[in-house]
């Protein structure tokens, strides 16, 4: 039977760490993926992490199964993480899903069984995933204007005109902060126009979270995302815990959507439900525990929140000390919209045969289109990025 398969080439990234990992040169450096490094280039496990998994080791007393949508204290956690007090809780329905990931498949298999007819608008760029898992569920997709490549910034405009031609029931996809890959984020005034406008053209908003708290902190991130909530009667949510817990292998992560009335929400929360139980049965625990335990216990949730910001703060000095370094070697500030950007990535914007001679030539190691995981820079790899990065454009 086998015969029959064509093999699938793995998407950018995926090929990217694979290239890394396969580079023998001591020196080489990972601006590819998207995982938050320290000064030392490592991603640890965060403090608050080793503590909860140490009090669940010590208490947990059975590891049988959760139910299908998995642990209720989990989800109800992360409901008021992103949604704060924006909706009733009754018109919430959630279930755990492994990862970031899961949940944006299982979103889009819930939108593919309510409505098979629906097209999904993405933002032009976005996160390879997205349109690979649009195609891989079979709904229909288009693009919606979204950054200026000149400016650095958000194509505001482009992005209002095209999604004023979305249709009743059409689902737009958005990044609920830090966009993946053009760190150009919307602003309040921004979310508040596209409420109105999905509400009156009676569109779906889907807000991927994948780095609340990375962009201008934990509650200001869920800021455009609870504006939406409040306005607009159905709201898909797909959220991870990956990179704002470090948890990236244990796959934590949740789908929900917010329903018209409590009757509703019951329907969804039993296809949510069920969705889970044909494509893996129960969601991963142990991350979404840990999450829980952290979140649920006042002294672990505090030195979260203080390690998160941390991270954040270390981001945003890395933007600034790379747009001030870029400065100095390319003798101009043609770089300087990374000082306004947020969160992990940024588009470089120098082109592909610049990028492959960074690869090439430097053993650094940048996403083609030029996504660049800002967190992955430190203080001593920042004066040779920009060295190399002046010697290759
Ligand atoms: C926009 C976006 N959505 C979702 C995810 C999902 O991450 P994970 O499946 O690792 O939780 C990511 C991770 O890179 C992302 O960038």
């Amino acid at each position: 039977m086998f015969e029959t398969l064509r093999p699938q080439s793995p998407d950018k990234i995926i090929r990217l760490m694979q290239m890394f990992r396969d580079d023998p040169r001591m020196g080489k450096i990972d601006l590819g993926v998207g995982v938050w490094r320290n000064a030392a280039g490592q991603t640890p496990v965060m403090a608050a992490v080793k503590a909860a998994e140490r009090h669940l080791v010590e208490t947990q007393e059975s590891k049988s199964y959760v139910t299908l949508a998995g642990d209720a204290g989990f989800l109800e956690a992360m409901r008021g993480l992103l949604l704060g007090d924006a909706v009733p809780a009754a018109r919430v329905a959630a279930a755990g899903t492994p990862g970031g990931t899961g949940a944006v498949r299982q979103i889009l298999e819930l939108v593919r069984l309510a409505r098979p007819d629906a097209t999904v608008w993405i933002s032009e760029p976005t996160w390879p995933n997205h349109p690979a898992l649009i195609d891989t569920v079979g709904l229909r997709r288009k693009s919606y204007r979204y950054y200026d490549a000149e400016t650095g910034a958000l194509d505001r405009a482009g992005m209002m005109a095209d999604l004023a031609q979305v249709g009743p029931g059409d689902v737009v996809l958005l990044h609920g902060c830090c966009h993946n890959p053009t760190g150009a984020d919307l602003a309040r005034d921004d979310w508040r126009q596209l409420a109105t406008l999905l509400a009156e053209r009676g569109s779906v908003p889907f807000v991927d979270m994948a780095y609340q708290g990375f962009g201008a902190g934990l509650e200001q991130d869920a800021d455009g995302l609870r504006l939406i909530a409040a306005q607009v009667p159905e709201v898909l949510i797909a959220a991870s815990c990956s990179k704002n817990f470090g948890l990236y292998r244990d796959r934590a992560g949740l789908a929900m959507a917010i329903c018209r009335d409590a009757q509703a929400q019951g329907v969804v929360q039993g296809m949510l439900a069920w969705l889970n139980r044909q494509n893996f049965a129960f969601p991963p625990d142990h991350g979404a525990r840990v999450v829980q335990t952290i979140l649920g216990d006042a002294d672990l949730r505090a030195t979260w929140q203080s390690e998160l910001e941390t991270m954040r703060l270390a981001m945003d000095r890395n933007r600034a000390a790379f747009a001030d370094a870029l400065r100095q070697t390319t003798r101009s500030d043609r770089f300087g919209f990374l000082r306004d950007q947020r969160g992990m990535f940024s588009l470089i914007g120098i082109g592909a045969p610049a990028i492959a001679r960074l690869r090439e030539e430097h053993g650094i190691y940048l996403i083609e289109d030029g996504r660049m995981n800002v967190a992955g820079l430190t203080d001593s790899t920042i004066p040779v990025v920009a060295e190399a990065i002046a010697a290759s454009i």
